[in-house]
């Protein structure tokens, strides 16, 4: 890993990296240029007046669409949401052993964007979604190669999913055209679902009886908790990801930085698992024998985090500090990695444990 105007940079070509958000109740929302990016593949070059996004599949009207008509057909729709890659802090799971093949994403895989575009319920009520719809599938331009093979990055959620009226296909985050790396000119935004279900460069949507055959759909983003030992990077016999898990993270200070003795101000994050709120968020300054209420700073609404800070009186020493948050079904976060350990190293959202140094 690189590091590079405070941006973690995880591969050679610069296309996975993500910042540290700054935890302040102005800064919910990520500035485009400190936005997680995470891409299997070389990023496309669309030329936006012969872009067509095409419906089709499962519809009484199939529809091929220009960004023009889209715009003019479609009412423009926002929503604030937090993009989470199921990848995010797998480097914890790296103490039980080595995840080959996969990268070591820290908390700086998940950013908030205030993303607009047009709903997808809108476009598929337009296309006349049939009674044997169950799933909508994404294709993007991109071309990832695996096993010989080249295609488009894919993913498909349920029909019940997608009728929501959070689900966008976004042409815009944090009011401007998104970026070539973000999916320009279109990509989908599931909110509360896992990052890789939001497929960027969007230029198909097939709406189907089945979930997406698509590699990213039926061979990764699986939580499997058996090796197989014929293949030991296969998970297609695990269980296909959809809403992110309930997560809190420690943002300030940052593990093995040294503090003064006396009152400490530790602030991080926290997201319900697929648009819960949380309702506790919970910080030990001890490795967990003792809990304290942390104070909520901010939160942009149904489908973000939320920031929050707690003040913890420390004595020189080293002190291992932990967060744990509550959500609305009263569900609180397993304790350890191991609970939570899969082959590809997806999902963690252990207990978030942060040693630091007070003197
Ligand atoms: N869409 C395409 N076409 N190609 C990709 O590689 N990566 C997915 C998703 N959509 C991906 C994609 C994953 S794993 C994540 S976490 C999010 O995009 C990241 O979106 P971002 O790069 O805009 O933060």
């Amino acid at each position: 890993m690189t590091t590079s105007n405070g941006r973690l940079i995880h591969d050679v070509e610069g296309r996975n990296s993500g910042t540290r958000p700054v935890i302040e109740a102005s800064q919910v929302i990520t500035p485009v240029d400190q936005f997680l990016t995470r891409s299997h593949a070389a990023y496309p070059i669309i030329d936006p007046s012969t872009w067509r996004l095409h419906v089709q599949g499962l519809v009484e009207r199939p529809l091929e669409l220009s960004l023009a008509e889209l715009g003019a057909v479609f009412p423009t729709r926002r929503v604030t949401a937090t993009l989470v890659c199921a990848g995010m802090r797998r480097n914890e799971f790296l103490s039980l052993g080595p995840l080959t093949g996969e990268l070591p994403w820290g908390p700086e895989a998940a950013s908030t964007g205030l993303w607009s575009g047009v709903a997808l319920s809108d476009v598929l009520r337009a296309s006349g979604v049939t009674e044997r719809a169950r799933h909508v599938e994404f294709i993007g331009r991109d071309e990832v190669e695996r096993h010989g093979h080249r295609f488009g990055f894919g993913a498909s959620i349920d029909l019940d999913k997608a009728l929501g009226a959070e689900v966008l296909l976004a042409t815009d985050l944090n009011e401007e055209p998104l970026p070539v790396s973000h999916g320009f000119p279109m990509r989908v935004v599931v909110p509360g679902w896992i990052g890789a279900r939001s497929v960027k460069w969007l230029t198909d949507i097939v709406v189907s009886d089945a979930a997406s055959e698509n590699y990213f759909q039926r061979k990764a983003y699986r939580v499997q908790r058996e090796v197989n030992s014929d293949d030991p990077r296969d998970v297609s016999a695990g269980v296909a990801m959809r809403d992110v898990p309930l997560n809190a993270v420690i943002v300030e200070p940052q593990a093995d930085r040294v503090v003064p003795a006396g009152t400490v101000r530790v602030r991080g994050w926290a997201l319900g698992s697929g648009g819960r709120r949380v309702i506790g968020v919970e910080l030990s300054p001890n490795d967990g024998q003792d809990w304290l209420p942390a104070r909520s700073l901010a939160t942009g609404g149904t489908w973000t985090w939320m920031f929050w800070e707690a003040d913890v009186v420390l004595q020189p020493g080293r002190h291992t500090l932990v967060v744990r948050a509550t959500d609305d079904s009263g569900t609180v976060q397993p304790a350890t990695v191991a609970e939570v350990w899969n082959v590809k190293g997806y999902g963690n959202n252990a207990w978030h444990r942060v040693p630091i140094n007070v003197e």
